[in-house]
């Protein structure tokens, strides 16, 4: 267990809008953060971060809290892990309270499998440092490919004894389960035997964005023709081939600050280019691009520049994973290397200087690229022609921007000797296609949301929530805020009258909050407000201030995210900019005080409303009552007196 004192530290240090920053591209908005939400696939920014509430908000998806919320949220991590994480990252030392083995068997099954995962990454990497096998197999195979003992460091890269079983045994002994050995595919069971899946192989280990050890690549060594040249982990629990790009983990800062990401074939091409300086390039991995993959860079770019190996079967094949990338909005370059050449070899083969200027004179608009590119291969066969056409028009019409997709269509008719008319008349047909498949879709959306309209229609709105809630918001906001606020006092004027008269004192918000809803023995009715009003007025009397960041945190996470959702409702409106539409919102804090009473008074006449109906109701089934009319006569007077109150402007 982490100690008290740890995460005392870890909350005080930590900064929302950094930690999140380190995972989705932020930009400034008023007070605020902003960003395209990490939880859905968006091109309008719905993802909100407030650096003075330390929550965020995901509009999109709901989703919203701390930066622990965010952690646990998005990387998928427990709650202790997403401590360790900031702990690391903010360079606290985590006093820990060593974990018994009842402890450890009770982690979770996802928990065990990334620490086997991390044990697995030190190991080779000892073996390559310190066993005489490593150092004079693995890492002279990584010295003779260029690498420097700080690049083979950095990327955690190791090497796998040439023994059956080395790995595993050594594991168990430290005390590793087989059973998680085995489901991150490190140890391979064969009914009583087992083997260590990379045997014999320099290891490179594959990270989740956050740093975390996914799985593994490992290289042969040997020029052996029926082994595969790469053995990867397989698919398990922590580790999703799809969803995951090799050296994002490496490359996510760099990839924001350039506003550009290389995107290359294996491992070895992001270790070398990185080395070289070029520090923005991730890897599918040798797999075929997949859109969730590019949602990852999507997050932090829109700019992606494909890097292919020299040779044109390959190119081919992975044209069409780059459809998927327009298709997602971004812009796509790409630029290819000479003939037997790969990012890896070519970077390590020429000076950076040189590399850039490659760039600067090979890459290539992608869809002029592709056009040029299939017009080789099509130019003297038109029935093949005809289809590359197709094929053309089919990326051209995933372009969402128009007049880039018109400039891209005039220079396929040039390069492909095509009159514009006809490419014009192909795009059409498939955009109609297109919009007829949407059209199916959006009809069933459609059903569905009405359904859900018509729903909401009969249900009313539930008033006496909406009050609470602004109750909740004002305390949370403004509790310690000085206001100056009025009462009404029974006085007598000078003609002997009963009036009631109008007095000015100053008060903490709070005070006034508390003080008039204890003084009319109103009780929230929500009992999750209920809970965050009584312990934000504890707060607020002890101390006098309400910080909002410990105080979320102090809440259970349900309640938390509740407080979230109130909060970050101002920022909702934010995010329709209505700056730019020259609408001006009054600050709240000017008007606080009548923000206040107001809502009491709302709350009050809500309460007392019901107070008559009942009253009414009692009528129907008692005998005339005189008492009860009464009784109703003098409340329906509160209201008249609440409501004429409340129309006046102070
Ligand atoms: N790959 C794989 N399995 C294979 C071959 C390749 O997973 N049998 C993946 C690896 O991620 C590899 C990438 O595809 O890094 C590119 O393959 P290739 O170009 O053959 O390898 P290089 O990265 O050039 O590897 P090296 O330079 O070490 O030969
Ligand atoms: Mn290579």
């Amino acid at each position: 267990m982490i100690s008290k004192s740890t995460i005392d530290a870890v909350f005080d240090i930590s900064r929302v809008e950094e930690v999140i920053g380190d995972f989705v591209q932020l930009k400034k908005s008023g007070s605020n953060f902003k960003g395209l939400s990490p939880f859905s696939d968006e091109r309008t920014p719905s993802f909100m971060v407030s650096p003075v509430k330390q929550i965020w908000k995901d509009f999109s998806s709901g989703k919203g809290g701390n930066a622990v919320a965010f952690l646990m949220e998005h990387e998928h991590f427990t709650y202790p892990e997403a401590i360790k994480y900031l702990a690391n990252k903010y360079g606290i030392e985590i006093e820990e309270t060593e974990r018994t083995d009842e402890e450890k068997a009770l982690a979770s099954e996802k928990e065990s499998m990334y620490l086997v995962s991390e044990y697995a990454k030190k190991y080779h990497q000892e073996i390559l440092w310190e066993a005489p096998q490593g150092k004079a197999i693995g890492l002279t195979y990584f010295k003779e490919r260029g690498f420097t003992t700080e690049t083979i460091k950095k990327f955690g890269l190791g090497y796998a004894l040439d023994e059956w079983d080395a790995f595993t045994n050594t594991a168990l002994k430290e005390g590793y389960n087989l059973n998680y050995l085995s489901k991150t595919g490190l140890t391979i069971v064969k009914e009583e035997k087992r083997f260590d899946r990379f045997k014999g192989r320099v290891m490179f280990p594959i990270h989740s964005m956050s740093g975390r050890v996914l799985g593994f690549g490992g290289r042969i060594l040997t020029n052996d023709k029926k082994a595969a040249k790469y053995l990867n982990s397989p698919e398990s629990d922590i580790y999703h081939k799809s969803k995951v790009l090799y050296g994002l983990y490496y490359a996510k800062q760099a990839i924001a600050k350039e506003d550009n990401c290389y995107l290359v074939e294996g491992y070895t091409d992001v270790i070398q280019m990185h080395q070289a300086g070029i520090h923005n390039v991730v890897s599918s991995s040798g797999t075929a691009l997949t859109s969730e993959q590019i949602r990852l860079i999507n997050r932090l770019t829109k700019n992606i520049t494909v890097l292919y190996d020299g040779d044109a079967a390959g190119i081919r094949a992975s044209l069409r994973g780059v459809d998927l990338i327009l298709e997602q909005g971004m812009n796509v370059r790409v630029c290819t290397f000479p003939e037997g050449e790969d990012p890896d070899s070519f970077t390590k083969n020429n000076a950076l200087e040189d590399v850039l200027e490659y760039f600067e004179n090979n890459i290539k608009d992608f869809i002029s690229y592709k056009a040029s590119l299939l017009m080789e291969v099509a130019k003297n066969d038109p029935i093949k022609k005809a289809e590359v056409i197709n094929d053309m028009m089919s990326s051209i019409s995933k372009v969402s921007d128009r007049i880039k997709q018109e400039l891209y269509l005039r220079e396929t008719s040039r390069i492909m000797d095509i009159s514009e008319e006809v490419l014009f008349a192909t795009l059409a047909q498939l955009l109609n296609k297109e919009i007829k498949e949407t059209n199916k879709k959006t009809k069933q959306e459609k059903k569905t949301f009405e359904v859900i309209k018509t729903e909401k229609k009969s249900e009313t709105v539930d008033v006496q929530y909406v009050l609470e809630r602004k109750i909740i918001e004002i305390l949370l906001l403004y509790g310690s805020m000085e206001a100056t606020f009025e009462d009404l006092i029974l006085k007598e004027n000078d003609e002997g009258e009963l009036k009631m008269e109008p007095e000015l004192y100053e008060a903490r918000v709070y005070e006034k909050l508390f003080l008039d809803l204890q003084q009319d023995e109103i009780d929230l009715a929500n009992e999750k407000f209920k809970i965050v009003y009584y312990s934000a007025i504890e707060k607020l009397n002890e101390t006098g201030e309400l910080q909002l960041d410990t105080f979320i945190n102090e809440l259970s996470p349900e309640i938390a995210s509740e407080v979230t959702d109130i909060l970050m409702r101002e920022e909702q409106y934010e995010l329709h900019s209505w700056e730019t539409q020259n609408i001006f919102v009054k600050p709240k804090e000017e008007t606080i005080n009548k923000l206040t009473s107001d809502t009491i008074l709302n709350l009050r006449r809500k309460l007392i409303f019901e107070k008559i109906q009942r009253l009414m109701n009692q009528t129907i089934d008692v005998e005339f009552n005189e008492s009860i009319l009464e009784e109703v006569n003098e409340y329906n007077k509160l209201v008249n007196f609440l409501s004429e109150h409340l129309k006046r402007v102070i």
